[in-house]
């Protein structure tokens, strides 16, 4: 054995993604790419916005003395500013720059987060479906992640929530746009999270942070807007970035920001820092920190998104498909018209359809479609869909 076991076994339980590729390379080179449709993959094909290249541009023509040095680990001050005033403008409370720290992508920031505020056996309830990764993340750290299901509109189920909070919760880790489902939790729901918090913090006398991981956050249709979480939980967390908004996902750009109104938000920013510097990001790559601090009032065109959801949600819903419409995110979590979705998955890919397992984001009965892609492998992924549940019905 040369690597660790627990590393062989992590590497093993996480495939689902990693083998629809593998599946997807080899149908590709039997059967040629365009005749293959490969929906398992959440890389958007969308370019970033031409004010991005426009400050690309403009960096590499006056470059500024010392750009490519070290710097703070907490990011430049300039560009904390600059997210601290937007935060403000768009959240309504006064954020300040020692608020935020820049981060390697929301990625890194949950990272750097979990491993500031876990002691080893520590839990983390995350609610399912999830990010993969998550379970990942938490085991980095030495935690033990805890899964609460969900009711039939994909929000948590709140009683299982009541029971699985313990004195040893440290924090519940959320995440609306929802990768995979695309749903977005409403205000009633955080209220009613925010009182079983509350609750269970006196029964146990214990701290309980809610961490946000929010890179769809302004990736939302119909006008329906992700509410804001330093509303509902004192001791709050935003982990973010811009990989989704800007599409700068190869670029590793994103940050943390705390509630500005917690007592003691200074101790977790300089442990968040630290653990920044001691993780070894060190801290996020300087020319993004530039360029994105002139951009915190652009996004990518969400139009383009929602022309997608929308065009795959009527076709699919049209076959007989049972989709909970997706509010925000570029995902879709349609339930498998058979029990067991690998089964389904299976059929589908005897179409040249690929898209990922549900039990890959922690609940079984239900595939993710990820449609961040061009219309012409959406359009040729429908004959299959259609072949494949035809199989079913009827
Ligand atoms: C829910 C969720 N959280 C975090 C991430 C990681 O984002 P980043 O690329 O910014 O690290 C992703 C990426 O797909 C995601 O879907």
């Amino acid at each position: 054995m040369t690597i660790s076991s627990t590393i062989k076994s992590q590497i093993e339980s996480g495939s689902w993604i990693r083998k629809m590729f593998e599946e997807g390379a080899l149908l590709k080179k039997k059967y040629g790419e365009e005749n293959v449709f490969d929906l398992s993959l959440g890389n958007p094909i969308m370019e970033p916005p031409e004010e991005f290249f426009e400050q690309l541009q403009y960096l590499a023509s006056n470059p500024k003395p010392g750009l490519h040095r070290y710097m703070p680990n907490a990011g430049y001050l300039s560009t904390r500013t600059s997210i601290a005033k937007q935060l403000t403008k768009e959240i309504g409370l006064n954020f300040i720059a020692e608020d935020i720290v820049m981060t390697c992508g929301a990625g890194g920031a949950l990272n750097i987060t979990l491993k500031t505020l876990l002691d080893p056996g520590d839990e983390v309830i995350i609610f399912s479906p999830f990010f993969a990764e998550y379970i990942f993340y938490i085991q980095n750290h030495n935690g033990k992640y805890k899964i609460v299901s969900p009711d039939n509109n994909f929000y948590p189920d709140l009683n299982m929530l009541d029971k699985t909070i313990t004195k040893k919760t440290k924090a519940i880790l959320i995440n609306s746009p929802n990768n995979p489902s695309g749903i977005i939790y409403p205000p009633e729901l955080l209220e009613k999270l925010s009182i079983i918090i509350n609750k269970k913090e006196i029964e146990f006398q214990t701290d309980i942070f809610v961490i946000s991981d929010e890179p769809y956050k302004k990736i939302t249709f119909d006008n329906v807007k992700c509410p804001e979480i330093f509303y509902y939980f004192n001791k709050s967390i935003i982990a973010t970035s811009h990989s989704k908004d800007l599409a700068l996902a190869g670029n590793r750009i994103g940050y943390i920001a705390i509630n500005p109104k917690y007592k003691y938000k200074s101790e977790i920013i300089d442990g968040i820092t630290f653990c920044n510097r001691t993780l070894g990001f060190v801290n996020a790559p300087a020319i993004m920190q530039h360029i994105v601090e002139n951009l915190q009032e652009i996004t990518i065109d969400v139009n383009t998104y929602k022309s997608k959801r929308d065009f795959m949600y009527k076709n699919l819903t049209d076959m007989g498909y049972y989709i909970t419409k997706p509010q925000g995110a570029f995902y879709m979590f349609p339930k498998s018209p058979i029990k067991n979705e690998l089964e389904f998955i299976e059929e589908l890919k005897k179409e040249n359809v690929l898209v990922v397992p549900g039990r890959g984001f922690g609940i079984e009965g239900y595939f993710r479609i990820s449609y961040c892609l061009d219309d012409k492998t959406l359009k040729g992924s429908l004959k299959g869909f259609q072949s494949a549940i035809n199989k079913f019905i009827n």
